[in-house]
């Protein structure tokens, strides 16, 4: 017999529906209710006996993410108010089993075997796609956060809500008069069959009106490859303006789709448009909490789980700077965290690569902040930034800067004060630090 159970996701809302209903877990309506959907021609009263496949144990067992026989967990889903497709853990689930007329169209995106957690984040922008029908969803973070494994998971678990899924990565920054129009191309829709028209204004305005006639998923991967180097953050290259256009279209118009994109850097026209109220959002990720950056250390096998801990918090739970330095304990260290640990050195390895890719886009002057932040001993306030950087910078445009490294996910603000006339201090991931220092010394030393 076919048999379901609910994904991680599912089960949280499966556990917050039940909670909302203000019902105890074991009251017997819940199954009346449920033999009422299994068996409508009986009647059916608490106490007595359910519809097949239905009982109190098969209950329980939906409650805490079990799998129970099929027509059971879409009876039980349908009790609490939800489509089972939303709730039910299907990882294989590929276009066959897709609903009529439903497209998928997932081009290069990686495939994702493994995943864990990241509860919190999918809940969030479930709730915002699902009830607040957002129209564009920027998930930001460091190079390595998971930001592409996260979106790919979200589509994963939000595809049945959607005719269209569409997934493209921008890792090769197309130009926009490219890559619009071959957008516009690969949404199955008569419309899309017109010849398209000349200028990419209206190009941009047949897309929000094709978003419009359907309800499409379009997931953008890796918008920071359109982006300037050696400029404040989130401007576009030369000749890549246009995105912007497209980005404020797709926020600002009516229709009913949604785009989520990743990308190292919040775009400023999102910054114009985003709200708690408004359809548009930024999701900004950190690292794996705890339990998960365990679970990875396992899976690649390393040994000594004691250690774990300070090695998640040296590389604040980037599962990217983790595998990495997982995979260097188990080549030198035959696995042994404490060993590599003792060395007590931080490791940036591969994961210089990612960063190369990050710093490439600083400008000069966000490069010597960041150099002052990783040289100084501790912590560091603004006016003792201001301190150490010549030529001389005001104060507005140090904080021009910073906000700029906010945007970038590159500095982290010391949120402990003992009291509110303490300054706000800044500082860098360990990592992060010792990648600037090793890349910058020789310029600024
Ligand atoms: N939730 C997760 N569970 C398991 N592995 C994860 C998770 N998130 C990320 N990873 C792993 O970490 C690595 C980096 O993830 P990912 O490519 O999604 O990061 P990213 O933020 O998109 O990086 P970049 O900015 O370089 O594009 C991948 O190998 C991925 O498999
Ligand atoms: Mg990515």
């Amino acid at each position: 017999m076919d048999t379901l159970k609910a994904s991680e996701l599912g089960l949280s809302k499966i556990q917050q529906a039940r909670k909302d209903s203000g019902r105890n877990r074991d009251d017997s309506e819940w199954l009346v209710a449920a033999s009422e959907i299994l068996c409508p021609e009986s009647e059916w009263a608490s106490g007595g006996s359910y519809a097949e496949g239905c009982s109190e144990a098969t209950w329980r067992r939906f409650l805490t993410g079990y799998s129970v026989a099929a027509p059971a967990f879409k009876a039980f889903c349908q009790v609490l108010g939800f489509d089972w497709r939303e709730i039910a853990d299907r990882p294989d689930a590929d276009l066959e089993d897709l609903s009529d007329g439903q497209y998928i169209d997932w081009d290069s995106c990686p495939e994702v075997t493994v995943f864990y957690d990241r509860t919190l984040e999918l809940t969030q922008m479930s709730e915002w796609i699902g009830e607040e029908n957002c129209r564009l969803i920027a998930i930001l973070g460091m190079g390595g956060i998971g930001k592409t494994t996260l979106a790919i998971q979200l589509a994963k678990q939000l595809k049945y809500r959607f005719q269209i899924v569409i997934w493209r990565s921008l890792q090769y920054a197309p130009p926009p008069d490219k890559f619009i129009p071959n957008l516009i191309k690969s949404i199955p829709n008569s419309q899309a069959k017109k010849a398209l028209p000349d200028t990419l204004e209206s190009n941009i305005v047949r897309l929000v009106e094709l978003c419009n006639s359907q309800r499409c998923l379009i997931i953008l991967d890796g918008l920071e490859s359109l982006f300037s180097n050696n400029d404040l953050a989130g401007k576009y290259r030369p000749g890549y303006e246009d995105y912007a256009k497209l980005f404020y279209q797709i926020g600002a118009s009516i229709h009913k789709s949604c785009f989520v994109i990743t990308s190292h850097e919040k775009p400023r026209e999102i910054v114009k448009l985003e709200g708690r109220k408004r359809p548009v959002r930024c999701l900004k990720i950190s690292g794996l909490q705890k339990r998960a950056a365990r679970q990875l250390l396992q899976e690649q096998g390393l040994v000594e789980e004691p250690e774990w801990d300070r090695l998640i918090q040296r590389y604040r739970g980037n599962p990217l700077a983790l595998k990495i330095v997982a995979d260097t304990v188990l080549e030198l260290f035959n696995g042994k965290s404490s060993e590599f640990i003792q060395q007590n050195t931080i490791f940036v390895g591969q994961l210089s690569e990612v960063l190369d890719r990050q710093f490439e886009r600083l400008s000069d002057i966000e490069k010597k902040v960041l150099y002052r932040i990783a040289t100084a001993e501790s912590p560091v306030t603004i006016s003792q930034m201001r301190e150490k950087i010549s030529p001389a910078v005001s104060h507005s445009q140090i904080i021009e800067v910073l906000e700029s490294l906010a945007r970038r996910s590159l500095i982290e603000k010391i949120t402990e004060k003992t009291s509110d006339s303490d300054p706000v201090m800044f500082t860098l991931q360990p990592v992060v630090m010792k990648y600037i220092v090793n890349q910058f010394k020789h310029i600024f030393q």
